[in-house]
Order: C-alpha cells, then sequence, then structure tokens
C-alpha cells in the first residue's frame, strides 16, 4: 500500500525558496464523479502524506484526527490515509495565542476562553455542506527540501459529512486558501517561506491540474483584473449579472460573485437559476436532446446516443457569461458550456449550476465552483487585493512550467 503512494508524492515538485520564490503543487482530482481537487501535503513528525480538498472558500486547514482526550467522533470512515494522531504536545495551542484569536474572529458568536482550559484552542466551522468541530493542532509541514514549517491546522475530531457527496470522499481534509491570517499561505508568508500572498489554480477540464502559491509568473494570454473586495469574508470580484447567449437574463437583479475552490458546482440564485433552466430548455426545444432523470444532478438531458464527454453535446449549448461591474469597470468571465455542464456515468448531460435558494448564504451569491474555473488560470491576488483570470490548458504541464519563477538564489 505505502508503495502506492510513492509516485504522487514524487510528482510534488517544490521549487527551492529564494527572496523571489513560488511553490507548485499538483492537483489530483476532477468534477465528476470525484467532485474536487486536492494537494499532497507531508505533516508531523515523522512527516505522513495527507490529501486536502484545496478551498479558496475557507481559511482553516483541517485534517480528520484522532485526539488524543476525544477520539474521533463521526471521522470519515474511507479517508485514504489514517487519521492524523496528534500528541498532547501538539494540541497547545493557547486560546488566547495570537492565532486563536484569529480564527475566532472569523466565528462570531465563538464562547469566551475558558478558564478551565487555556492551553486548547476550540474550532467549529460551519460549511455550506457540512461542519468540523477540533482543536488547533501545531505540528511540522514539509515545505521542500530545506524547509520545513511549523503549521498551525485544525485536529478535526467531531465532523458532520456534507449531505450530498459525489462519491466516497477522496481526502483525509481541507486546504483552507482564504485571505484570513489562519489560512495556509498566510502563515507561509508570516514564516517567510514566500514573499506574496498571491494564489493561482489551473483545473485541468481532463482532471488534475496545479496549485501556485507565492510569486509565479503569469500564464501568457490577456489577464482579465477584477479588484477584490474586502469587505466580504470570501474572494469576490464584486457583484455580476449572468448573460445567456451575450442576453441578460430577464428580471434578474447583480448577485455578489464568489471564487470558490472548494464547491465542485456552481450555485445561482433562484431567480437566475430559474431564468437559465427555461433558456436552456428553449433552445433544446428543437433539438434531439430530452429530458432525463439521472441521480447525478436535478436538471439532465439524453441524446440518441449517450454522450461519453461534454464535447459530444456541447454544440446544443449556448455560451454564458457573467458580467462584472466593480470600480474599475467592467470585467466579463466567459463560461462556454464545457464550463457549466457535465457527463455523467449514464452518458446523460447535465447542468453543473446549482439552484441556491435553499441555503442561507448561497441564495445571494453566484458561487463559482470549479466546474467553472476549469481551463482557467485563476490568480487571487492578496497583495494587491485584486482577482485574475485567463483561459489556460491546465493539462499543459510543459507550458505551465514557465509560470514558476526560478528561486534567484
Ligand atoms: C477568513 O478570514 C478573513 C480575514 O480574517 C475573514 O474576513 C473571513 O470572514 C474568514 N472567512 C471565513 C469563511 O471564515
Amino acid at each position: 500500500m505505502a508503495a502506492m503512494w510513492c509516485p504522487i508524492i514524487g510528482l510534488l515538485l517544490l521549487l527551492p525558496l529564494g527572496p523571489s520564490s513560488a511553490i507548485k503543487f499538483p492537483l489530483i482530482g476532477n468534477i465528476y464523479p470525484d467532485g474536487h481537487f486536492y494537494a499532497t501535503l507531508q505533516i508531523g513528525k515523522p512527516l505522513k502524506p495527507y490529501f486536502l480538498d484545496i478551498d479558496t472558500g475557507s481559511n482553516l486547514t483541517w485534517l480528520e484526527c484522532k485526539h488524543p482526550d476525544h477520539g474521533c467522533n463521526g471521522c470519515n470512515q474511507r479517508t485514504p490515509h489514517p487519521y492524523y494522531k496528534p500528541a498532547a504536545h501538539n494540541l497547545m495551542v493557547r486560546c488566547e495565542s495570537w492565532i486563536c484569536a484569529q480564527l475566532r474572529k472569523d466565528q462570531p458568536g465563538s464562547p469566551p476562553c475558558p478558564n478551565s482550559d487555556p492551553h486548547r484552542c476550540h474550532y467549529d466551522i460551519q460549511y455550506v455542506s457540512g461542519r468540523s468541530k477540533g482543536d488547533l493542532a501545531n505540528d511540522m509541514i514539509f515545505i521542500n527540501r530545506r524547509d520545513d514549517m511549523n503549521y498551525v491546522f485544525g485536529c478535526g475530531y467531531e465532523q458532520e459529512e456534507p449531505l450530498e457527496q459525489p462519491s466516497p470522499p477522496a481526502v483525509d481534509g481541507i486546504l483552507g486558501l482564504g485571505r484570513g491570517s489562519v489560512g495556509f499561505v498566510a502563515q507561509l508568508k508570516a514564516q517567510e517561506k514566500i514573499v506574496r500572498n498571491v494564489i493561482g489554480h489551473c483545473l485541468s477540464i481532463h482532471g488534475n491540474g496545479n496549485l501556485y502559491i507565492g510569486d509565479f509568473r503569469l500564464p501568457p494570454g490577456d489577464v482579465t483584473w477584477a479588484p477584490m473586495s474586502t469587505s466580504l469574508p470570501y474572494y469576490s470580484p464584486g457583484p455580476a449579472t449572468l448573460l445567456f447567449d451575450e442576453q441578460p437574463i430577464r428580471g434578474s437583479p447583480a448577485f455578489t460573485t464568489v471564487f470558490d475552490s472548494g464547491a465542485t458546482y456552481t450555485y445561482m440564485p433562484g431567480q437566475i437559476y430559474n431564468g437559465l433552466v427555461s433558456k436552456v430548455q428553449d433552445t433544446l426545444h428543437k433539438s434531439s436532446l430530452k429530458e432525463v432523470k439521472d441521480r447525478a444532478l436535478p436538471q439532465c438531458w439524453k441524446g440518441k446516443m449517450p454522450f461519453r464527454s461534454v464535447d459530444d453535446v456541447k454544440n446544443e449549448f449556448k455560451p454564458l457569461s457573467l458580467k462584472l461591474t466593480h470600480a474599475r469597470g467592467t470585467s466579463s468571465l466567459d463560461i462556454p458550456p464545457e464550463n457549466y455542464l457535465i457527463v455523467t456515468k449514464d452518458g446523460n448531460a447535465c447542468l453543473a449550476i446549482l439552484d441556491g435558494s435553499s441555503d442561507r448564504v448561497l441564495r445571494h451569491l453566484i458561487l463559482i465552483g470549479d466546474v467553472t474555473m476549469q481551463d482557467l488560470f485563476v490568480i487571487y491576488d492578496n497583495e494587491v487585493n485584486r482577482l485574475g483570470w485567463v483561459r489556460a490548458q491546465c493539462d499543459r504541464m510543459q507550458d505551465l512550467e514557465s509560470v514558476i519563477i526560478g528561486s534567484r538564489l
């Protein structure tokens, strides 16, 4: 079994770090059937590998964890690796410490630090779907051959699994890439492992991809930039309206847009979603496609023959785009059919945009998930608070190598 992980770890190409440097993590995963993209990180003493879902929608990294006092309540039974097992000293993160204070600041309503247990930092994170509770741990994390780093992350010993999971979750935890100081990149920068808090990801439409952190070179092509809102808890390039085949969807106002690599699919508020579905239905009326029920997603169509991939069916669907309005003017994010459709195991084509109206948070947002970010190089620049995107072929590794600036050591 151990040998199986070797090729994956071998792929973990980490460049030597210098004053101007970047770290690259190869990503494994796909939209369907897996529903996520993960990086492999080496954590603990001795170092052990863990698969972490990359999530730009949350700050805290956590691992499924066997806590020395609490065990592992409701941990996922099917993690790819044995649970992280901290020693008691790894869990000595004072509740009054700076990092714990930051974490608690992000969670309004945290109870005051308990006098009875001041050497513990408890967290409780509610996701759109699922929840993780645990204590902060401090342990080694492998960055490259020369640099190890102390890293503070969650030992998640009480989990509520997301209700709808595309398949057995093949990860050991979450890599929090949000802007917060408890985020992975903020901790790398605080320990001078990188100079700039900039994140880039390129998720390939054929599966896999890369995560870039630090001072990477931008990919070729014209990057579209939009200022990043700093008043929201997420990465947002501002409000947007949805266009269907270059026409606005009637009666749907602008909604705040959010980039979230932790979401598999894209979510739209009910008004936009319903408008979109009826537009799609209208255009498919004259085609040979018929609506069909598929377990994978709520809105699906079948053809005369099962589809093998989105390429077989994309010509039947119109392009979408988001028109963003912000302080610098307007920007546009194109969403061709391959960025909003998937083809299921049964060979049906399904809308990979979901109705967010039943969720308290999602019903006010256009949440751009992985499906819409495929083959798009997305840049989250926390240094100058801007977000950028440019079309890229994310499986062309050799082209993408040029985005990394070599170390100047
Ligand atoms: C992440 O951290 C930022 C900065 O502290 C904060 O504004 C935001 O609420 C946090 N996000 C979440 C989802 O907790």
